[in-house]
């Protein structure tokens, strides 16, 4: 049987995507989902995109840094559809910065939102969880988490500690009944990256990266990392000696 059919799923950064991509394909696998995101207007697209082929969708405009709203995101999803079966931690933002150009304000921004925002999401589900004994934690983090890139310094140090957060979360929740599914994607065509002139070894359309991630959510994978060739080189690069890792690095920064 599958893995959806009415399963409640709260998906941040759903209006644009992989967010926007998880939310339509697991509407027309049978999940009543609720879209967190900023844009109300946009959401309301995809609740119409996902209500047009027959599902059931929230739309929940709300920012993942303000904790209250994502407790009442979470609340308005619950009287909607019933308890939250499954939260995607998703929302994030990846600017691109020389160094020599530092902007303290930039990291901060990009902390809160990708390490505080998970972080508030979680908050608002896993009481419930604890105490159904059951659910599922899904974080979107970064092969960019497994070590520091060029013109990355704020996104690599978000996604290093977005992987470690759910790391220690799987550690003690676990036990509890409740999985955790660590997802570090390589290169795929949103607005993330769109416009960027460097070279994106690997490349992935949407459709295919988000069925890939689809797939590790129902294994309840706990790490998935994809796809496999740059996975690789990105391990054995963790593995590499410091003046090889440089060397390499400079030479094929993937941020212009
Ligand atoms: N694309 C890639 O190559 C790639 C690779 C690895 C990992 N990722 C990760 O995948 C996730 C999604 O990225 P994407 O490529 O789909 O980018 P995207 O198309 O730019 O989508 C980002 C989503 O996050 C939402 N968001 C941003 N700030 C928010 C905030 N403060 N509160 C609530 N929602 C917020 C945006 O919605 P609003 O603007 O409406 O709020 C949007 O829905 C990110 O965590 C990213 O780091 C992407």
């Amino acid at each position: 049987m599958s893995y959806w059919p009415n399963k409640v799923v709260m998906i941040t950064g759903a209006s644009s995507g992989i967010g926007r991509g998880l939310a339509v394909v697991l509407g027309a696998k049978g999940a009543q989902l609720g879209l967190v995101a900023r844009r109300a207007e946009t959401l309301d697209e995809v609740v119409g995109e996902i209500e047009a082929a027959g599902g059931k969708a929230v739309r929940l405009a709300a920012d993942v840094q303000d904790a209250g709203s994502i407790v009442a995101a979470a609340d308005q999803l619950r009287a909607a559809f019933g308890p939250i079966d499954v939260m995607i931690a998703n929302a994030g933002i990846g600017p691109t910065r020389d160094a020599a150009k530092f902007s303290a304000e930039e990291v901060a921004s990009v902390i809160n939102v990708n390490v505080i925002g998970a972080s508030n999401s979680v908050a608002a589900v896993v009481p419930e969880m604890v105490a159904r004994g059951q659910g599922q934690l899904v974080a979107i983090s970064s092969l960019a988490a497994y070590r520091g890139l060029p013109r990355s310094a704020a996104y690599c140090a978000s996604k290093a500690a977005v992987s470690a957060f759910f790391e220690s979360l799987r550690l003690d929740l676990e036990p509890r009944g409740i999985d955790v599914t660590i997802i570090h994607p390589g290169f795929i065509k949103t607005s993330l990256t769109a416009g960027r002139d460097a070279e994106m070894p690997f490349l992935m359309e949407l459709d295919d990266a988000v069925n890939k991630m689809v797939r590790a959510i129902e294994k309840r994978r706990k790490r998935y990392s994809f796809p496999w060739q740059l996975a690789t080189i990105v391990r054995a690069g963790m593995i590499m000696p410091i003046w090889m890792y440089d060397r390499i690095s400079r030479a094929n920064s993937f941020r212009e």
